[in-house]
């Protein structure tokens, strides 16, 4: 085996050490969403989630010594108003993210960044900063982007949707390239062109980011299977079967271009020790206690009325966005939350990311309760301490 080879190995294993987030878990567990106000929440109790830094610090370095792989933020710009201005304090992500490598040991935290928002360098350049600071666990989601008044804050003209991961496609690829490629190389793609580009110092490790990619259209799911090492999808409300199947369906036409994927999923938990007082605690915050203008903002943001997608689809989706945008929902007991967990395992989901009403209020019962479970059936490995 000559030099070259041998770093292509070691790239190689260093790269699968990434994807797995340095643990041999087979579901990787992380947070979603901690870095808005509310979280996921849509929600108006006095509880739900500040946001802010101090709660945001806490709760990483909680997740950080129950051996939760990741922290994955919202890449939020302006709130979505209603009585709380749902997400209308958000942590930018990058920043955030740096901070919370800073102050963790093996968390892997995410930043989500709106490729048409951010010079492909410039973010290179911070990506890598955070990587350097973290010893290799700062990771990707790319986003294009949806709502229009975000944009127009920044003065950028959104593409229509399908163009707009023709642009995120550049953008990766700038992005690659500053991270890979020696001095004064140029980057000539079809929108982005770069004049011998120097970004130094590269990625730690000899590797770099894992990237993720949230894609649900035809478009946006081709991309994530192309660009990236995590593509997070949503889980069927219908069935196990299904999302199985969605799961092996990612990954075959990842294989096909000789890429391997991982596949994530979304979640929302309320644990309790009863089944009885999650139901009523759910009831309680996300139904009676709902911002419901907020999640009427949201709706008129994303086109969903009566009149485009018709009343019962209009009221399920009401339903679904009163949970920041979806997810599975997950609202029962610790054995409950357990099973739904070791199935999405079995169906061949990696990992997931899931939110709580108030995540520090939430997140030690469910350590104490939900993780020894899940180790107990081999879906988790004992944590070290
Ligand atoms: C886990 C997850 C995280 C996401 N994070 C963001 C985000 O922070 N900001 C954003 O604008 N869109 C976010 N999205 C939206 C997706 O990137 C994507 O645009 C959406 O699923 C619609 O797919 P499409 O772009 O293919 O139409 C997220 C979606 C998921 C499932």
């Amino acid at each position: 085996m000559n030099d070259v080879q041998a770093a292509e190995r070691d790239q190689g294993i260093a790269m699968r050490e990434r994807m797995a987030m340095y643990t041999d878990n087979a579901l990787k567990i992380g947070l979603f969403g901690s870095n808005c106000s509310s979280g996921r929440a849509v929600t108006l109790i006095s509880d739900r989630w500040s946001g802010n830094w101090e709660d945001n610090l806490a709760l990483a370095q909680m997740a950080d010594s129950a051996g939760l792989e990741f922290i994955l933020p919202v890449g939020r710009w302006k709130g979505y108003g209603g009585d709380t201005d749902y997400m209308g304090t958000s942590l930018e992500t990058i920043t955030w993210a740096t901070g919370l490598l800073a102050h963790t040991k093996r968390l892997i935290a995410f930043g989500t960044v709106h490729a048409p928002l951010f010079h492909p360098i410039i973010a290179a350049k911070q990506m890598v900063t955070a990587d350097q600071i973290s010893e290799g666990r700062f990771g990707l989601n790319i986003v294009v982007g949806w709502n229009e008044d975000e944009f127009q804050m920044f003065g950028v003209t959104q593409r229509e949707h399908d163009a707009r991961y023709d642009y995120a496609q550049d953008w990766i690829d700038a992005v690659k390239t500053a991270w890979t490629a020696p001095d004064d190389v140029d980057f000539d793609g079809q929108f982005v062109k770069l004049k011998k580009i120097r970004a130094k110092p590269k990625p730690f490790g000899g590797t770099r980011p894992l990237i993720m990619n949230a894609g649900a259209s035809d478009v946006g799911r081709a991309f994530a299977i192309r660009n990236c090492d995590a593509f997070f999808t949503q889980a069927s409300r219908r069935s196990m079967e299904e999302t199985a199947e969605r799961v092996k369906a990612a990954k075959a036409d990842a294989k096909s271009q000789g890429r391997e994927l991982d596949v994530y999923t979304v979640g929302v938990v309320t644990c309790r020790r009863t089944k009885k007082e999650a139901e009523e605690y759910y009831r309680y915050a996300m139904i009676e206690n709902g911002d419901w203008s907020a999640v009427d903002g949201i709706l008129v943001k994303k086109n969903i009325s009566p009149a485009t997608v018709g009343q019962e689809e209009f009221l399920a989706q009401r339903q679904h966005y009163i949970n920041g945008m979806g997810g599975l929902l997950m609202v029962g007991d610790p054995d409950q939350i357990a099973d739904t967990l070791a199935n999405l395992s079995r169906a061949g989901v990696r990992g997931v990311g899931f939110s709580f009403i108030n995540y520090l209020n939430e997140l030690p019962f469910f350590c104490d309760e939900v993780l020894p479970r899940l180790e107990r059936m081999g879906i988790r490995a004992k944590r070290k301490s």
